[in-house]
């Protein structure tokens, strides 16, 4: 009825902007739960639908080296993996590897040298550029590899139980360019996909707004500054692990180019250094490999993918864990509610704009937090500090174990559980996390069941 009366794309809008408010659906997450994540919202016309799976063919597709007569190649010179979803299985996240000898299948490991290079972004290695590619075309040398060991940190709870933590020690090993040298190291897992349009839709005055507002327990949220490559000028950083890139078509450009050495119209050049000569000299697919129209249908198909429905959330234990996890403060950060442009949103997607002003339930404030010593990179990234961290949307969190198993957390992939995770907060989290050590392993498991019907 919506559909006659006002069109299939505002029956597509609402649709996603009421994903929020949708009834839980089953008490356990099934693979089904995961699948559907990936399937067109439904109410999109027939070109909105060719278009989301357009972009979902992209994102899935197995890149080639160029030259070739497949229309996607120019894969490389140098890159990581040879699709989107290598990163992202089920558009959820990656994982890091479990012992030195094996290769990072889910995760990359950025680089720079201390101090900042232009608009304000961090210092590129002269001989690596900022993020170690680990494999090359053929005749194109791989820059090296990240062996990751990892170290046993036992970890003594508030209430006196031990919990038993490993943090990762990256190795940067076979050098393709000379050596390495004192380089700084951020390794990161792919983060997960979901709602990313929504978030894009954030007012960018309201992010300001929450960066100045006084909060418990020593809590301040930065928002990064980061460049914008179509605007020409530093906007709000939203996306990646440190808020280091400005929206969703930019970030998505640059794994294009960065991840798997596809250019496009935001990002012409090959990702070749100076010295990289063979890199420099091997054959392209084109200028750009990505068309303007292909990056246009990679932008909405994930603009387009909504944050999962809650499961479970009437039950009684479930609904003490949103409560403790209020009281203990997580939503100081992961917050409960943001104001969504969803005219800004229906705009930028071609799709009629709501009738009413919207509000989004992702669990962050999309801000920088020093999360202390023990989760530091020691890597800044534009104004985010070695210790900074944006809050991770924690909406569909209580999927990733059935999107993608096990799952793994945390920018680098060290927590095995949501446990472990939530251990490892300090610096300004710090408060907040030996609340929950204190609540005693009932009100622990309360909290945690919240977090899995998110
Ligand atoms: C080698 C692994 C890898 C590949 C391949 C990869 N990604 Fe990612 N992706 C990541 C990592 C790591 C991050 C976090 C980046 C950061 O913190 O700087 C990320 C972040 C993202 C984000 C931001 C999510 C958020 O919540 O901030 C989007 C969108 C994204 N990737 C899309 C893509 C697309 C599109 C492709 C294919 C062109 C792709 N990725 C290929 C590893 C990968
Ligand atoms: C001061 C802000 C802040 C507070 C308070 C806070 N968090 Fe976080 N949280 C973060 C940041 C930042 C990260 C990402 C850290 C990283 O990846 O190294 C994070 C990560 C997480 C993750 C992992 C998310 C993922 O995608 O891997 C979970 C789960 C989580 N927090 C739960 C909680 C819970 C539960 C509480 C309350 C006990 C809490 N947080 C309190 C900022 C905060």
């Amino acid at each position: 009825m919506l559909e006659r009366a006002a069109g299939p794309w505002l029956a597509a809008g609402l649709m996603l902007l009421a994903l929020l408010l949708a009834p839980p659906v089953s008490a356990e997450p099934t693979a089904a739960d995961a699948e559907r994540l990936a399937r067109p919202p439904l109410g999109l016309d027939d070109d909105g639908r060719a278009a989301f799976l357009r972009g979902r063919a992209l994102f899935r597709q197995n890149w080639v080296i160029a030259p070739s007569d497949d229309r996607a190649s120019g894969l490389g010179p140098l890159y990581n993996r040879i699709s989107c979803v290598a990163c992202h299985a089920g558009n959820g996240r990656g994982r890091p590897p479990e012992r030195p000898d094996q290769r990072l299948r889910a995760m990359l490991v950025r680089l720079s040298l201390p101090g900042s290079g232009e608009h304000g972004a961090p210092r590129p290695h002269p001989r690596y550029g900022d993020q170690l590619n680990e494999e090359g075309v053929p005749g194109v040398a791989p820059e090296g590899r990240a062996a990751i060991d990892w170290l046993a940190q036992p970890h003594r709870l508030a209430d006196g139980s031990t919990v038993e933590l490993r943090r990762p020690r990256i190795r940067l090993t076979e050098p393709g360019y000379g050596p390495f040298g004192a380089v700084l190291t951020s390794a990161r897992i792919g983060s997960p996909v979901l709602g990313l349009g929504l978030l894009d839709a954030v007012p960018a005055a309201d992010l300001q707004r929450l960066a100045s507002q006084p909060r418990d327990d020593g809590v301040r949220g930065r928002v990064n500054v980061v460049w914008s490559v179509a605007q020409g000028r530093t906007v709000i950083g939203r996306f990646g692990w440190k808020a280091n890139a400005p929206d969703l078509r930019q970030q998505i450009a640059a794994a294009m180019i960065g991840d798997l050495g596809i250019s496009s119209h935001e990002f012409p050049a090959q990702n070749c250094m100076p010295a990289q000569t063979a890199c420099r000299a091997a054959p392209t697919a084109g200028a750009p490999e990505l068309t303007d129209t292909e990056l246009d249908d990679l932008a909405r198909y994930l603009a387009l993918l909504g944050a999962p429905p809650r499961r479970d959330q009437d039950a009684p234990e479930v609904r003490r864990g949103e409560l403790r996890f209020a009281a203990a403060g997580c939503a100081a950060c992961h917050r409960a509610t943001l104001p969504v442009d969803a005219a800004a949103f229906a705009l930028r997607l071609g799709i009629a704009a709501p009738a009413a002003p919207a509000t989004i339930a992702p669990y962050t404030d999309l801000l920088l937090h020093d999360l202390g010593a023990g989760l530091a990179d020691g890597r800044p990234d534009y104004r985010a500090g070695p210790r900074d961290w944006r809050t991770p949307p924690l909406w569909g969190i209580g999927l990733a174990d059935v999107i993608d198993a096990p799952a793994r957390y945390l920018h680098d992939g060290r927590a095995r559980s949501l446990e472990e995770a939530i251990l490892w907060h300090d610096g300004e989290a710090r408060a907040a996390r030996l609340r929950y050590e204190r609540l005693g392993a009932a009100g622990r498991a309360e909290l945690l069941a919240f977090l899995r019907s998110l």
